[in-house]
């Protein structure tokens, strides 16, 4: 099965962002990743509600919002008027993250969890059977172009052990640090999806390097 690519606009040219949907609607690219950052949970603010608007409405692909924020209850109604397909609000963020689940799949989004570096996948065992995919966070958020942390592999197998455990139909979304070299074991360790910033939106043929990740 070839990856799920989502290239993460955080590295876009929000200049020129209606030019950067664009290129991503021409390519291999099956998703749209958009990255909310809020300043507190963590250290830098991105974008919000009407860049998704915006976003959506050059869009022809399914946009995928990864909340960085505290509180999202507050927000997911918004994030999916403005467009949101599926929403991803982080473990470390919700302590009542059922009901955060349940209410992202009334909204009829697609429900997923993200995962800091430091959080054991063993944390998502009561949630696993609930939720559409799973972020595995390969660098610490609130920054693109950082460098991939090694120990995402050992924790992609633990995963996958985890949702083939309980029957889960979750896919495994790997965020941070993606490029052309590690694609391939990424996806033999099981992964599901690939998001990628920096590698895409930094090199003068990104349709070229979207290809090379679908390829992988
Ligand atoms: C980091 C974000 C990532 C980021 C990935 O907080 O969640 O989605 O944009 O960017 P790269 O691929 O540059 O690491
Ligand atoms: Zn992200």
């Amino acid at each position: 099965m070839p990856p799920i690519v989502a290239p993460s606009i955080l590295a876009a040219d929000f200049a020129n962002l209606q030019r950067e949907i664009e290129m991503i609607n021409q390519s291999a690219a099956d998703w749209i990743h958009v990255d909310v950052m809020d300043g507190v949970f963590v250290p830098n603010i991105s974008m919000g509600i009407p860049v998704l608007e915006s976003v959506k409405r050059h869009a022809n692909k399914p946009i995928d919002v990864h909340l960085m924020i505290v509180q999202p209850e507050k927000m997911v109604d918004a994030f999916r008027k403005a467009g949101a397909d599926t929403i991803s609000v982080h473990i470390e963020a919700c302590p009542h993250l059922h009901r955060n689940i349940q209410q992202i799949k009334a909204l009829g989004a697609k429900a997923g969890v993200a995962v800091n570096p430091h959080t054991p996948v063993s944390h998502l065992e009561n949630i696993i059977r609930e939720i559409d995919l799973v972020c595995l966070m390969s660098v610490n958020p609130g920054f693109g172009g950082q460098k991939f942390i090694e120990h995402t592999y050992q924790k992609i197998k633990d995963l996958k052990h985890l949702i083939t455990l309980n029957g889960s139909s979750a896919l495994i979304e790997i965020d941070g640090g993606v490029n052309a070299n590690n694609a391939v074991p990424l996806l033999n360790a099981g992964a599901d999806v690939l998001v990628a910033g920096n590698v895409v939106f930094s090199s003068s043929d990104p349709q070229q390097v979207i290809r090379q990740l679908k390829g992988a």
